[in-house]
């Protein structure tokens, strides 16, 4: 088992390329099976996770081979319909085949990955829009068991602008007969992403970006080269990092408007920052000032850049109250935070955070992927040495962690426990 050691005070500094989003390629990946035939994803991270989606796609009868940055899926004519438990357990994230396979095979047995560590994530919104498109769908021994020869476009209001549920009905109504209309859709750069690539293997889909999506069923669709949008949450974990060391950065492939309300939120905090195209460029000089952030899909704040702000909070001037309104547990991690000193009281979904002008390293453990990262950038900036453990959850998410921070200058190793 592998630890991470961080000795902290060092300045970051530095240059980076963001590589692609784990919450947009693993969806990407299991879309690629309503197309028969070969399809390539390109920028595509090498994270755990996708290593995982890899294997669930050949126990499907896909051939996956993985190479660098490219990923090449062969779907099979017929593939298989189940994903197992074992698979889906390790990566809640495998319920998004859900929808491609009833659209392609008229069946899907997918195990129901349970909660995590960030809280209990339902899926009552993604079964409901299969009912209303005709799927029976039973929850039977731990899995969904859904089934439909020919789905039926809907007119689908979500009670949520849930990221997945709007995947899953994306993924189900392409193929459908007729129109889907999907009311309060998330609005994610992940879901822009999805809709382009489903674009160009032939679906006809309007309203991309907005609230309301309109897919017009197609009678087939066809393998497609598409390129992953970039890891905005990656790119904002970095942001913080260097707000948090006072650095300078300078972050390519992620357009400024995917990051807009963090960076907006930085800049409160005290830091310059400066973007154009896919640029954007960070530098801080003072203590930052705490500040207030209530996450809300996008685009508002971003629940999965909550705890590295608080990591930020921990060492700010002032006090921060920080609203999460998504993940319940997502809080948990706060008492690591308070293993090196940080000063934060939590509410039901609020955390005020009073600001310390230090933290003390010491051994803690990340509880799921930010929470990782923000324990790990709270280990950056305080004083002595900080051992993070659990850091399987951090790999899951993040290319590169480690080698990334060393590049920027952090003294930061990976090291057997
Ligand atoms: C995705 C991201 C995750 C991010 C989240 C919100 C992936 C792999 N994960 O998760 O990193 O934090 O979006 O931006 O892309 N809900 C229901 N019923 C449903 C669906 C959702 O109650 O049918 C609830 C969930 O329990 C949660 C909230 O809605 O409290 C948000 O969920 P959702 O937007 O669906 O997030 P995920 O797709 O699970």
């Amino acid at each position: 088992m592998s630890v991470f050691r961080i000795e902290g005070g060092e300045t970051l500094h530095g240059e980076v390329v963001v590589p692609g989003a784990k919450n947009s390629v693993l969806k990407l990946m299991a879309a690629t099976l309503l197309a028969p035939g070969l399809s390539t994803l390109t920028n595509v991270p090498d994270i755990e996770d996708v290593t995982i989606m890899a294997e669930l796609l050949r126990r499907l009868g896909c051939e996956v081979t993985h190479s660098g940055e490219n990923i090449s899926i062969n779907v099979p004519d017929k593939p298989d319909h189940r994903a197992d438990y074992d698979l889906v357990r390790k990566m809640r994230a495998s319920i998004c085949v859900l929808g491609p396979l009833i659209a392609r095979c008229g069946a899907a047995d997918v195990a129901v990955p349970g909660g995590d560590n960030i809280g209990s994530r339902g899926l009552d919104m993604h079964v409901e829009a299969l009912r209303k498109m005709g799927a029976q769908v039973n929850n039977e021994h731990g899995y969904l068991l859904a089934e439909c020869q020919l789905l039926t476009g809907a007119h689908i209001s979500l009670d949520f602008p849930s990221v997945g549920a709007t995947e899953t009905i994306l993924m189900a109504a392409v193929t459908a007969r007729g129109e889907t209309i999907i009311e309060n859709a998330a609005r994610e750069p992940e879901i822009v992403d999805i809709c382009e690539m489903l674009v160009e293997m032939g679906a006809d889909i309007s309203g991309i970006g907005t609230s309301t999506i309109t897919i017009t069923g197609v009678s087939a669709l066809t393998p497609v080269s598409h390129r992953v949008v970039s890891d905005r949450i990656v790119a904002g974990t970095w942001a913080v990092a260097v707000a948090m060391t006072r650095g300078d950065l300078t972050i390519h492939g992620v357009p400024a408007e995917h990051l807009a309300l963090p960076l907006e939120k930085l800049q409160s905090a005290g830091a310059q920052v400066d973007s154009g195209g896919q640029t954007i460029q960070i530098r801080m000089d003072v203590r930052p000032q705490c500040i207030d952030v209530v996450t809300l899909p996008f685009p508002g704040f971003p629940t999965d850049l909550q705890p590295q702000f608080i990591a930020l909070n921990s060492i700010g001037q002032g006090a921060a109250l920080v609203t999460e309104n998504l993940f319940e547990a997502r809080f948990r991690f706060v008492q690591e935070l308070a293993r090196l000193g940080a000063d934060v009281r939590t509410d039901g979904h609020h955390a005020l955070i009073r600001g310390k002008e230090g933290l003390s390293g010491a051994p803690v453990e990340a509880t799921d992927i930010r929470a990782g990262a923000g324990l790990v950038l709270a280990g950056l900036v305080a004083q002595g040495n900080t051992t993070v453990y659990g850091v399987g959850h951090i790999d899951r998410g993040y290319a590169g962690f480690v080698e990334t921070l060393q590049g920027f200058g952090a003294k930061i190793l990976r090291v057997d426990d």
